[in-house]
């Protein structure tokens, strides 16, 4: 049985996003995904649109995850790793390079970005800023 973790922000749900989760439900039977709550995005300096449980609730429906669950620090991943029996952890390849060190836990892959959609391109496209209030 292959288990797969992967983790992010998810915010203002997009089509990159959406990609990602089918291209991570082809390589697994189950997909965990680790959503960033609203304080860890602080302590990252890092607004969310849309609060913790909305971006949770959205990932889950898409349909292609088994289950959601906060990410509240960086250090977590081993333990979830553990705990889910995850054997591959996949994140996009704008983070290359920056989780090997979870290699001796699982195999790690980066898979490619979806091009030309972001977050931070839809925040901008709304003229969001991380000093308007917080969507519920
Ligand atoms: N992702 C992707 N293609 C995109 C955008 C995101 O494959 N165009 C992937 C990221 O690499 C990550 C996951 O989706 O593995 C969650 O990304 P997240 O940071 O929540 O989304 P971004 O759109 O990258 O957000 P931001 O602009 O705030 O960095």
């Amino acid at each position: 049985m292959s288990r797969l973790i992967t983790y992010g922000t998810f915010d203002l749900f997009h089509h990159g996003h959406l990609r990602l989760l089918r291209r991570c439900s082809a390589l697994a039977s189950e997909i965990h995904v680790g959503v960033s709550t609203d304080a860890f995005n602080m302590e990252k300096g890092k607004r969310s649109v849309w609060g913790y449980s909305r971006r949770s609730r959205e990932v889950l429906e898409t349909g292609l995850v088994t289950s959601v669950f906060p990410e509240r620090s960086f250090e977590q991943k081993p333990k979830d790793i553990t705990r889910l029996g995850a054997n591959l952890f996949i994140m996009g390849d704008d983070w290359k390079g920056q989780f090997d060190w979870l290699v001796p836990f699982c195999d790690v892959i980066y898979l490619p970005r979806t091009p030309n959609i972001s977050t931070t391109l839809l925040k901008s496209k709304l003229n969001w800023t991380s000093n308007d209030s917080q969507c519920r």
